[in-house]
């Protein structure tokens, strides 16, 4: 089977004219969106994911407060940083770029975020209520794939979704989003990592494959059932001398094995990349209407 490639960039595209519509029936009534980004060190890829979020505000017509700090900046200077965005009113979501660097203290920086504040969905505040199913702001990346699947016509209730990796930012918060007893949720959830005794056994399984494990051919074409929707959620620097960057990005699927034998498929790039971005705008705007109602 041929699978049909999902095209994440035109899902992004469609979320976010539909976030400037609401942007500009918000400036309407006295109220811009503004997100406060907050970059430490100069990390490459970390540089143009916040260069990619900055340019999507923009765009949407979205306020955003730049803060690239160097790489030597102390916690101290960090939190007054984060509490002074708290208490600006122009400011509705805080983006802290993770990771930091090693001397700072993450979980630390993160509680530093008023929760109403907190778009990345990473505050425990925000973690536990989207484990108990209340209202949250749900982690970019997951509630992308969510997204991504719902969007494609995947019918996520009742199949098996095998979610690859089980980091906090992205495995962990979309293992819990899938098994909500809500709409575009309510899958049988099985979680693999580095601890599975055999990872194919489980993703033979699978109706969904959800791979977010870091590492390039995570995924191969045996550990793939047929008819399968295949989403990757890696981002690897693979090099390449052909390449005026001497890289070019791969996922953690090997997407040319595997787009013959799956039913849906997401490519790297333009595939979950720019839905994180996507519902880092819905989760601004969503705040900004919490903060006026
Ligand atoms: N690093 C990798 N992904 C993310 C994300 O979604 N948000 C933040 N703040 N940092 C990240």
């Amino acid at each position: 089977m041929a699978a049909r490639i999902i095209d994440g960039k035109q899902v992004a595209h469609d979320i976010r004219a539909e976030l400037k519509k609401e942007t500009a029936q918000l400036k309407e009534q006295g109220i811009v969106p503004g997100l406060g980004v907050i970059l430490v060190g100069e990390d490459p890829a970390s540089q143009s994911y916040v260069t990619a979020k900055e340019r999507a505000c923009a765009e949407t017509g979205l306020y955003s407060d730049d803060n690239r700090l160097p790489a030597d900046t102390t916690q101290a200077d960090l939190v007054a940083l984060i509490q002074n965005m708290n208490a600006d009113p122009k400011i509705h979501g805080i983006l802290v770029q993770l990771p930091l660097p090693k001397h700072l203290n993450e979980a630390e920086a993160l509680l530093t975020i008023d929760p109403a504040k907190d778009v990345d969905g990473f505050h425990p505040v925000n973690v536990g209520r989207m484990v108990l199913g209340e209202k949250a702001f749900l982690p970019c990346t997951p509630h992308g794939v969510i997204q991504l699947l719902a969007r494609s016509g995947v019918t996520i209730a009742g199949a098996h979704a095998v979610v690859v990796g089980r980091s906090n930012i992205v495995g962990k918060p979309l293992a819990n989003m899938l098994l909500q007893k809500k709409e575009n949720a309510n899958a049988t959830v099985t979680v693999c990592h580095t601890g599975t005794a055999d990872i194919a056994y489980h993703t033979r399984q699978a109706d969904i494959v959800i791979v977010a494990a870091g590492r390039p051919n995570t995924l191969t074409a045996d550990m793939v059932k047929d008819g399968a929707t295949v989403i990757d959620v890696g981002v690897n620097r693979v090099e390449d001398a052909s390449r005026k960057s001497g890289f070019r990005l791969v996922g953690d699927v090997d997407f040319e094995a595997i787009k013959d034998k799956a039913s849906l498929i997401t490519p790297v790039p333009g595939g979950v990349g720019p839905m994180t971005i996507a519902m880092l705008l819905y989760n601004t705007v969503e705040s900004a209407k919490r903060a006026m109602a």
